[in-house]
């Protein structure tokens, strides 16, 4: 679905990469929202405002683009409560197998391949060129970071961050809050909360 407009809640670097994704996806009006905003503060000719003025005008949608997934999840419950439409975005150069099914509030960036009959969950980061592979599914407010790989049929909790260039292999379970470090290569399942680092992956001793 192409919308009119949309609000991009947060001007991080995660909410310019939503920008440019909206932009090549044809949305011609956007507005960043972030209570943090500079007077003057723009990108892409399009200028940052400190509050969100709801309702919508028609046509439009809001799109959390934070990186942190608690504070996603957040911006995703307010959108919730308040019927603020909640947009989904793919890029165009992603692949969806069939029978894939990607929630509310999604974003699938640049060259993103997501297999036959995975599933998406509400407000997850899916980041330029990761692979999803068939049959698994990705929690909500989950980030695939770039480049990262989670092979066929695994199960990935919520709020789990997969750093850059992670490799999860197949079949694998990871926990809800679990981090993994760019680079890992994770190769049982992760049952507990923590953060995972190293090939094979183990867990970081503070
Ligand atoms: C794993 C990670 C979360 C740890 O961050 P942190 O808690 O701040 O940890 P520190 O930087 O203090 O590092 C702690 C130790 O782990 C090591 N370490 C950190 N990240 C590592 C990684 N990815 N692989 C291997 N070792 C790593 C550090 O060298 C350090 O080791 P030392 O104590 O022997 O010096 C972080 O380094 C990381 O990989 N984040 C992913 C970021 C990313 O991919 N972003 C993509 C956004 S699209």
């Amino acid at each position: 679905m192409i919308y009119d407009g949309l609000a991009i809640l947060g001007f991080g670097g995660h909410a310019r990469s939503v920008a440019d994704v909206a932009l090549e996806l044809g949305i011609r009006s956007l507005r960043f929202i972030d209570e943090n905003a500079r007077p003057g503060e723009h990108f892409a000719g399009f200028v940052v405002v400190k509050d969100l003025e709801y309702p919508l005008p028609s046509g439009w949608a809001a799109f959390p683009a934070l990186g942190d997934s608690v504070r996603r999840q957040h911006l995703v419950q307010f959108a919730l409560r308040n019927n603020i439409p909640l947009a989904t975005l793919i890029a165009k150069s992603a692949y969806i197998g069939r029978e894939a099914t990607v929630a509310k509030g999604v974003f699938i960036g640049n060259n993103v391949s997501v297999g036959p009959a995975t599933r998406l969950g509400i407000g997850c980061i899916i980041n330029t060129s990761a692979v999803v592979d068939h049959e698994s599914v990705i929690g909500e407010y989950t980030h695939v970071s770039v480049n990262a790989t989670v092979a066929g049929r695994c199960q990935i909790g919520n709020n789990v961050m997969i750093g850059a260039g992670a490799v999860i292999i197949d079949g694998i379970h990871i926990a809800d809050g679990v981090i993994v470090g760019a680079g890992a290569v994770v190769v049982h399942d992760i049952d507990e909360a923590g953060v995972y680092v190293g090939v094979p992956a183990k867990c970081l001793n503070r």
